[in-house]
């Protein structure tokens, strides 16, 4: 099929590529001129694992331009990704969206022939419904037809979530439904050679294609978000509480998660989920619902719970050392995951503020957001690439994202190092064997702790 995807962003060009992998010809268009510059020279504007080689691989049924009228006159699938960052009040803005629409419909005039438009930005109930009241304004309800299709990646895993869905969510009309299937249905049906370095995982079950309404599709995007976001939520209070009573998280989301009603991913207790999706949906959703006339309890518990989640580190510290002042404290970890040098919504930046206005000296480390972090960190944090310097003469560290380098720290080696080796691990990530040595402190870990002191 001929499909346009509108915005090369995460979202967009992981879409683009893959439909382009599973056969399409795709054309992507962005009103910025260097990104699609960068495009066409092969130069990708984000990071994620697998995108260059199969873009390599797909190069010839790809296509990159500025002008939307170029792009849409041979589509038969128009897809619409663009970003719909939140106002102030957590309301998303929706206005680059509608700009790019108005730019579709005017460019589809002329056209004779149907076209599909899909929205797959997160865009509150009812948005789908006003895109297809713009289309009937235009008199082009003959020929264009409106879809939600919401997409349920992960940063890193974006073209692996998309090449091996779980479900594949298309509301509108069974007109739309049909299109969307015959567009997805090597995906649907796993047909396809998968790419060297984005194996197919083991025990994938069949993909479901799950058609309801525009309005359904719409909420279930929110949902999805929210109710994993309940999860983490959920469980980082169990954690407080296994600190209070002296029971262990982590053997409490396996109790619990080895039941299949439960399930047991998103159950990692931690300082709280960060990033660019779970705090602006689960505000994007309260705020819906609050337009609404509907209170959300749970969901303000949600996001309250994961505000202050991060500062169980401070407490915990606070318990250990009681005045922050003139000492030195290690930041490990800057990004809100491993993997990726996002930083959007990242505990570690109020964690680093909360330190400085205790009057601490904050030495902070990351393996790959250093550069992106010196201009959001205040003057006085001391950032290096050293990990070594960064741990030197602290009395304590803080391990804010797992990163892999942070895992294998050896605990001889950060006695020799630091001037107490008091470690607090924000995600319970340390393996054991490397607890050993180490002052460690875990969020709901307290029974694990004891019973390494006895
Ligand atoms: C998320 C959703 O997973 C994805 O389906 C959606 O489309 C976009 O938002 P992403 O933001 O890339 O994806 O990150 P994810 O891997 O889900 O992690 C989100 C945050 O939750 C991270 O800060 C992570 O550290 C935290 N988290 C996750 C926990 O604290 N505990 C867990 O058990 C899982």
């Amino acid at each position: 099929m001929n499909v346009t995807v509108i915005g090369t962003g995460y979202v967009g060009l992981t879409t683009g590529v893959s439909l382009a992998f599973i056969g399409h010809s795709v054309t992507c268009v962005d009103i910025d001129e260097r990104k699609i510059e960068n495009l066409l020279a092969g130069v990708m504007p984000i990071h994620e694992h697998g995108l260059e080689s199969l873009f390599e691989a797909v190069r010839p049924r790809l296509h990159f331009t500025v002008s939307y009228a170029e792009a849409v006159r041979n589509a038969e699938v128009v897809i619409l990704a663009i970003g719909t960052p939140a106002r102030e009040d957590g309301s998303p803005n929706l206005s680059y969206l509608h700009e790019a629409v108005d730019q579709v419909l005017g460019s589809l005039a002329g056209k004779l022939t149907p076209t599909l438009l899909v929205n797959k930005s997160t865009v509150p109930v009812g948005t789908g419904d006003r895109l297809a009241e713009k289309v009937a304004a235009r008199g082009l309800s003959a020929r264009v037809s409106v879809a939600s299709n919401p997409e349920f990646l992960r940063q890193g895993r974006a073209l692996s979530d998309t090449l091996y869905p779980e479900r594949i969510v298309v509301g509108g009309k069974p007109e739309g439904w049909r299109t969307l299937r015959e567009l997805y249905l090597p995906l649907l049906e796993q047909k396809f050679e998968e790419p060297f370095d984005l194996p197919r995982p083991r025990g994938l079950a069949p993909v479901k294609f799950i058609t309801v309404t525009l309005r359904s599709a719409e909420l279930g995007k929110y949902a999805a978000n929210a109710y994993l976001a309940m999860k983490i939520s959920f469980i980082n209070e169990m954690a407080n509480l296994c600190d209070r009573v002296g029971a262990d998280v982590i053997d409490i989301a396996g109790i619990i998660g080895t039941d299949t009603r439960i399930g047991g991913a998103f159950l990692q207790a931690g300082i709280g989920y960060g990033g660019s999706c779970f705090p602006k949906d689960t505000r994007a959703l309260h705020y819906i619902a609050d337009a609404n006339g509907y209170d959300f309890k749970l969901l303000s518990a949600v996001i309250e719970v994961n505000r202050s989640q991060k500062f169980t580190l401070i407490d915990k510290l606070r318990s250990e050392l009681i005045d922050f002042r003139g000492r030195k404290i290690a930041v490990l970890g800057l990004t809100f995951k491993p993997g990726t040098d996002d930083l959007r919504e990242t505990p570690s930046l109020p964690i680093v503020e909360a330190l400085l206005a205790e009057g601490a000296v904050v030495a902070v480390h990351d393996p790959v957001a250093l550069d992106k972090a010196r201009s959001l960190l205040p003057a006085s944090v001391q950032a290096s690439s050293d990990l070594e310097e960064t741990l030197q003469d602290a009395e304590a560290a803080l391990l804010v994202t797992e990163w892999p380098i942070y895992l294998a720290l050896d605990g001889h080696r950060l006695r020799e190092l630091m001037k107490r080796p008091l470690f607090i691990d924000g995600r319970n990530a340390l393996p054991p064997e490397r607890r050993i040595h180490l002052d460690y402190r875990g969020i709901g870990t307290g029974a694990a702790e004891a019973a390494l002191i006895t």
